[in-house]
């Protein structure tokens, strides 16, 4: 493996939580250069547009150099092709996460043979914090101040509450 080819971190980021800012700093750490890929989706109906979710991530990885955040659509193997990268970094949480990742690993691998999948498992505080949750507890007025990220808690706050 080249380390000095960038790292892809993919999600949706619907909005980033303290679980996904967790991977992107660890990962940051162990390769030159990081970018996270801001999935847009035509078919899938977001809570907070690309504008929105890619201006987030921004906010919070504002102070790591080596990261960058740009959307993208289509295959995640393609958006690799363009930036040179063959290797697509995960976090993973509990057992139940396992399954889905595999799949994915394997697609990707289908799509393009040189493309590796990493995983990093979740640090133990971040294990059951998903964009899901966030809003589910956000939206009746929980307190998602642990969740997310401390700069945009009001901004998600604001957005979700009912
Ligand atoms: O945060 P999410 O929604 O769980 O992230 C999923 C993501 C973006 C990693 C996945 O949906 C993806 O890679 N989409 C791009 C389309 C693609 O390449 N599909 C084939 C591989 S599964």
């Amino acid at each position: 493996m080249n380390e000095k080819r960038p790292w892809v971190y993919a999600g949706s980021f619907d909005p980033v939580t303290n679980g996904h800012l967790d991977i992107i700093k660890r990962a940051a750490e162990i390769c030159d250069k990081l970018i996270v890929g801001v999935l847009v989706n035509q078919n899938k109906t977001y809570t907070f547009d690309q504008r929105e979710r890619e201006d987030m991530l921004k906010t919070v990885t504002n102070n790591l150099k080596n990261v960058e955040i740009e959307s993208f659509s289509g295959l995640l193997v393609n958006f690799l092709h363009k930036h040179d990268s063959n290797v697509i970094i995960k976090g993973l949480r509990a057992i139940s996460d396992y399954e889905y990742e595999l799949q994915m690993a394997h697609l990707n691998r289908y799509v393009d043979e040189n493309v590796e999948t990493l995983f990093l498992m979740s640090s133990l505080n971040n294990n059951y914090i998903s964009s899901g949750m966030v809003k589910e507890v956000g939206s009746f007025g929980g307190d998602i101040s642990g969740l997310v990220p401390k700069e945009i808690v009001e901004r998600v706050q604001k957005r979700i509450m009912k």
